[in-house]
Order: C-alpha cells, then sequence, then structure tokens
C-alpha cells in the first residue's frame, strides 16, 4: 500500500508550508478544519476560477455517471458548499440526500444554497469517523475531497463500512493528465497561475493557502494509481473517467 500513497510526505508537506503557525493547528483534521472555514466564503467564486468556469458541468456529468436509482439513500462527502449533494437530491427527488463535511462554515453555505430541497440535510461529519451506521447508504460520493484525507486508507474502510455491499462508491479530484506536453501545461496552471491567483485574489493573512493545492498534487496518487489502491482495498469493478484532458478523474466502484 504504502508505495500507492505516503500519508508521511503529506504531513511533511503540510509542516513545511507553515500551517503549523498560521493556522495553530494542532493537527491535519484540526488544519483542514480551519483552513475550509476559512475559505468557506470565497470557495465558490474560487472553483469557477480554477476549473475554468467547467466545475459545475463535470460535477453534473459525474453524478449522471452513477445512474442513481430511485428510493436510494446517497451520502456526499467532503460535500463542501453542496454543489453534489444539491445536484443529486435535485435530478433524484425520491432519493434521499445527506451532505456530511467537517466544516460548519462550509455546510452553512450548503444549507442556504440547498433549503428548497425537502429530501437533503447537511450533517457535521469526519470522513474518518462517520457519524453513521454501518451500511446506512446505497451510493457515496466525493467531489475534491478524498486528497484532503489524512489518512485515506482508513478513509476508504470508512466508505466500505456505511455503504451497503454492492452499493456504489464515487470520487472526482484533480488527476494527473498524460503525456508531456499536458503535463508542461497542467504543472504552469497549477505551479504558477494557482497560486498566483490564490495570492492576488483570495489570499488571506501572510499564508497563502494555495501553496498547499498545486504541492499537494505532487503527493496524491494519479488516477491510474488510485484505482489500483481502490481495487487493494476490495473495491470492485473500478473504472476511471478523464475529464479535461485527464486534469481531472472520476472513479466509480461498487463496494
Ligand atoms: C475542496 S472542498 C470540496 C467541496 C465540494 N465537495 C466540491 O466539490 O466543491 C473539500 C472539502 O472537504 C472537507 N473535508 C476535509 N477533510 C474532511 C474530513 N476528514 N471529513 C469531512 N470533510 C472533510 C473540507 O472541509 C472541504 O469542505
Amino acid at each position: 500500500m504504502s508505495k500507492l500513497y505516503d500519508k508521511n510526505a503529506k504531513l511533511e508537506l503540510i509542516n513545511r508550508i507553515g500551517f503549523k503557525e498560521h493556522f495553530k493547528a494542532d493537527s491535519w483534521e484540526d488544519f483542514n478544519k480551519k483552513f475550509f472555514d476559512g475559505l468557506a466564503p470565497k470557495y465558490d467564486a474560487l472553483n469557477e476560477v480554477l476549473s475554468l468556469g467547467q466545475h459545475k458541468r463535470i460535477k453534473k456529468k459525474a453524478a449522471q455517471r452513477l445512474e442513481i436509482l430511485p428510493n436510494t439513500k446517497i451520502l456526499d462527502l467532503c460535500t463542501g458548499s453542496g454543489d453534489l449533494a444539491i445536484q443529486i437530491a435535485e435530478k433524484n427527488p425520491s432519493c434521499e440526500v445527506v451532505g456530511a463535511d467537517v466544516s460548519e462554515k462550509m455546510l452553512e453555505i450548503a444549507r442556504e444554497r440547498g433549503k428548497h430541497l425537502k429530501n437533503l440535510e447537511f450533517k457535521v461529519g469526519d470522513a474518518l469517523n462517520l457519524p453513521f451506521e454501518d451500511n446506512a447508504f446505497d451510493v457515496l460520493t466525493i467531489g475534491f475531497g478524498i486528497r484532503n484525507m489524512a489518512d485515506l486508507e482508513k478513509g476508504l474502510e470508512e466508505i466500505k463500512r456505511v455503504v451497503k455491499a454492492g452499493g456504489k462508491f464515487t470520487t472526482l479530484d484533480l488527476g494527473k493528465p498524460k503525456g508531456w506536453f499536458l503535463n508542461f501545461i497542467y504543472r504552469i496552471h497549477f505551479l504558477t497561475i494557482v497560486p498566483f491567483l490564490g495570492k492576488t485574489i483570495f489570499h488571506r493573512g501572510e499564508f497563502n493557502s494555495f501553496k498547499y493545492l498545486p504541492e499537494s498534487s505532487k503527493h496524491f496518487p494519479a488516477q491510474e494509481r488510485l484505482v489500483e489502491l481502490f481495487e487493494l482495498h476490495g473495491f470492485k469493478n473500478v473504472k476511471n473517467y478523464n475529464y479535461m484532458l485527464g486534469s481531472i478523474a472520476q472513479q466509480i466502484a461498487v463496494v
């Protein structure tokens, strides 16, 4: 497993970019919460810029690919401001949708955005210690959240616990494009443009949080490795779908 995913590299990275000093955070979980609480008011605008206006279209396509059945129960984990949960609840009125996240501030925005939906609720919940019974859901989705888990493998075990056997799991996140030219463009975007935008438009205090995104990409497994990791953890029929030339990727698996 360690060859596919090194959680120590991630912790070392977070120390290096100065999160301890800036966030006064003692643990990865604490950092995550403070980071996303602070980002919440700007998060939706930032998403538009970073994805070149494409993120909603891609989330919609990703949700369609799941082929959700009527009257099922869906958990959108790391739900943030609720994009995926809201889209799924709107499209599937007979389904019960729950969005869970560690950031109260993100959830406040999600609740406001989803208040017209009766089949949707938002709850505080840590992906590594979910406040749900075993086999509580038929489908579990994660949009741009799996890379934030302090311990990806523990997160996968929690997913298997709360999703019924035969249910579906999907994650959509940044991927790595293939070929030197695409990789070059991708690296320019993430190593120069993203930190620049972060610093000039979305900067908070003295800490440029946007160093985290490109740096964390270096340590996060590419889509092919993620497929292997999911298979090693017993997920079945794991499929990968690329968007924007592989700079975003979705995996769908049977639990
Ligand atoms: C990049 S945002 C993605 C939000 C949303 N899913 C989307 O696609 O726009 C990542 C979210 O994961 C949440 N998060 C990070 N670690 C988490 C954890 N251990 N458990 C639950 N949520 C977590 C953050 O608070 C944040 O809202």
